[in-house]
């Protein structure tokens, strides 16, 4: 019986600390990202290979950059 209110208090802590850790950052308020753009104008410079590509582990969107990214 405790193990599960252990385990269940455990996976609890991490969604949270998870969610708090791993937000989506503000677009930088600098000359790249002031001007108006389109998403697919970003992946010019974040997509694979490019001038600043996305870590692995961002989830995967091509599109619709400003559901999860504030702009500045
Ligand atoms: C002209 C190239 C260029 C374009 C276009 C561009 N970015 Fe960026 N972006 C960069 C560079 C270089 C950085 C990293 C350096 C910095 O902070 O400016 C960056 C940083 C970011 C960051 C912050 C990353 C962090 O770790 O804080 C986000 C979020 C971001 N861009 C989203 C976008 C979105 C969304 C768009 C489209 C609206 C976009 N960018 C268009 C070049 C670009
Ligand atoms: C489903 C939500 C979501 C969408 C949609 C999304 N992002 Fe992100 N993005 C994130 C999260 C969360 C992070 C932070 C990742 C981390 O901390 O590991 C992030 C981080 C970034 C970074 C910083 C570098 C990195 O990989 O951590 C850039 C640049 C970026 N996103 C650009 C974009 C662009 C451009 C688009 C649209 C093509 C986009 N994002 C769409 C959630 C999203």
């Amino acid at each position: 019986m405790v193990v599960f209110l252990v385990v269940g208090t455990a996976l609890a802590v991490l969604l949270v600390v998870y969610t708090v850790l791993h937000r989506p950052p503000r677009l930088p308020a600098d000359a790249d990202h002031l001007r108006p753009q389109q998403p697919r104008d970003c992946l010019e410079c974040h997509g694979p290979g490019k001038r600043s590509p996305r870590k692995p582990n961002h989830p995967p969107a091509e599109s619709q950059c400003f559901n999860c990214h504030e702009s500045a």
